[in-house]
């Protein structure tokens, strides 16, 4: 980054007049606003790569105004200019998320020196970034391994979404990787040194996740002996991950909206409020759309949660990711257990291609670990691993069918009416979606509910023949 455009902010004018003039001179082009308020305004209006802003001023001081910045999410540098005895203050200000101070007075050696310092920070964060970008795998991405198309658009999401404070929603089954991809979104971007907390909302009794999420003060209910920050203080200039958000009782959802909205919490017990600079990422396995509908989870909640939304495949429809991941895994735990195990014979590597993995992810991970100790050899053969894997699936039964049922033309019927149902469930009752899904032109799909009686409309009598 190059520091070309500088806002001097200080009650004094003379200051403002000697810094335009020392900065001016150096080849920047500066402006000065004599408090906070005009500042604000002028960064509304105009890009800047620096403020530097004196600590004390009336009304809106130094560190008033860091806060306004952060509220309006303005991610210009910022130093503070300190007069002694407010050194302190200035610490605390980078705290808060200023990114140098220099103390008063200073030569205008001093001045210039901090921003070549804080341009060569900038310089170096970016190259570091850049070569750990480099020495990446084409197909893993923070450990996050996947070529298939979706994967891949994932983590391009990702990549996108990582610097910006925006809630993402993650949802897939079980196992598919919701907590690596949250994780891979904190750790790539600006909030990376700082917490991410991980709460299980399905995990903790409902009584107890008010004050675990926001925390309480002393006495505020029989068993808090002293007061307690919650988990929201706990991630503050990080991330917070809400995993199994589907799970959380109604009356919580309605306080976890307001924390998001206003950006500030209320500890159990607490009449004031408290501001947080928290980034949301919450994951489930639930269709919310459906808990939505059930009256389970709040709408209004969903659509604020829902601003950029993940949803990672099941392993079943990615097959093309299982060899990499099965590589992926081996590597991993050779390491772990000091095997030294080479590859999978191809018979055991299309039997698990071809398996349906209903725990996903996790399950094939479990599936290699067992197979690299069960194995003799350092090949990994079909017989290295578990029944239920390499049992081939058509043993005649087709789970579901009626066992009495053996006329084609009924059981095509049966089959048309189980996948019409299964596609409006998972578009969410969209017909035009689901239409699509089956492969089939929206009127015919029209005709079919109507002939199967799907959707609340009356069957037709005819279809004993
Ligand atoms: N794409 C992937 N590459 C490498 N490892 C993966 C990938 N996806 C999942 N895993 C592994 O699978 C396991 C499960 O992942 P994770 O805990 O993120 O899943 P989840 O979706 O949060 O599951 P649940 O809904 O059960 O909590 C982890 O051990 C993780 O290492
Ligand atoms: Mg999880």
């Amino acid at each position: 980054m190059e520091i070309r455009r500088i806002l001097v902010v200080d009650d004094e004018e003379n200051m403002c007049h000697m810094l335009s003039m020392v900065l001016g001179r150096a080849g920047y082009q500066v402006d000065y606003a004599l408090n906070g308020m005009e500042a604000l305004d002028f960064l509304n209006k105009f890009p800047v790569d620096v403020v530097l802003c004196d600590v004390r001023m009336p009304e809106m001081d130094g560190m008033a105004f860091l806060e306004a910045m952060k509220e309006k999410e303005l991610d210009t540098l910022v130093i503070m200019m300190s007069a002694f005895g407010t050194i302190d203050t200035a610490v605390e200000a980078m705290k808060k998320g200023a990114y140098d101070y220099i103390s008063k007075p200073f030569k205008p050696d001093e001045v210039l020196l901090a921003l070549k310092k804080a341009e060569e920070r900038q310089r170096l964060k970016r190259e570091n970034l850049y070569l750990l970008k480099n020495v990446q795998d084409r197909y893993s991405f923070a450990n996050i391994v996947g070529k298939s198309r979706k994967m891949q658009e994932l983590f391009a999401i990702v990549e996108k979404v990582a610097d910006y404070k925006t809630t993402v929603l993650i949802t897939g089954p079980s196992g598919t990787g919701k907590e690596m991809i949250a994780r891979a979104i904190h750790f790539r971007g600006v909030r990376a040194s700082k917490p991410m907390v991980v709460v299980n909302c399905g995990g903790i009794p409902d009584n107890l996740l008010e004050s675990e999420l926001f925390g309480h003060v002393k006495g505020a209910f029989t068993d808090a002996i002293k007061s307690k920050k919650g988990l929201f203080l706990e991630a503050d200039g990080g991330t917070l991950f809400l995993d199994e958000v589907g799970e959380m009782p109604l009356p919580l959802q309605v306080k976890l909206l307001r924390a998001l909205q206003e950006g500030e919490i209320r500890p159990v017990g607490e009449n004031r409020t408290i501001k947080v600079d928290v980034r949301i990422i919450a994951a489930t396995t639930k269709n919310l759309v459906e808990a939505v509908e059930n009256g389970t989870f709040r709408e209004d909640l969903y659509y604020r949660l829902n601003v950029i939304h993940l949803e990672i495949p099941p392993l079943s429809e990615r097959p093309e990711d299982i060899p990499l991941l099965i590589e992926h895994f081996i590597a991993k735990h050779n390491k772990r257990l000091g095997m030294e195990i080479k590859g999978i014979s191809g018979k055991a590597m299309k039997t698990l291609q071809s398996y349906s993995w209903p725990g996903n992810v996790r399950q094939l991970e479990n599936v290699i670990e067992r197979a690299m100790v069960m194995s003799c050899g350092d090949v990994l053969e079909l017989e290295d691993f578990p029944e239920e894997v390499t049992r081939p699936k058509s043993s005649g039964a087709v789970y579901g069918l009626p066992e009495k049922l053996y006329s084609i033309k009924e059981a095509t019927r049966w089959l048309e009416k189980e996948l019409i149902i299964k596609a409006l469930k998972k578009t969410g009752g969209n017909r035009t979606k689901a239409a699509k899904l089956l492969d089939i032109s929206h009127p015919a799909l029209l005709y079919k509910m109507r002939d199967y009686g799907i959707g609340g409309m009356k069957p037709r009598n005819d279809s004993n023949g």
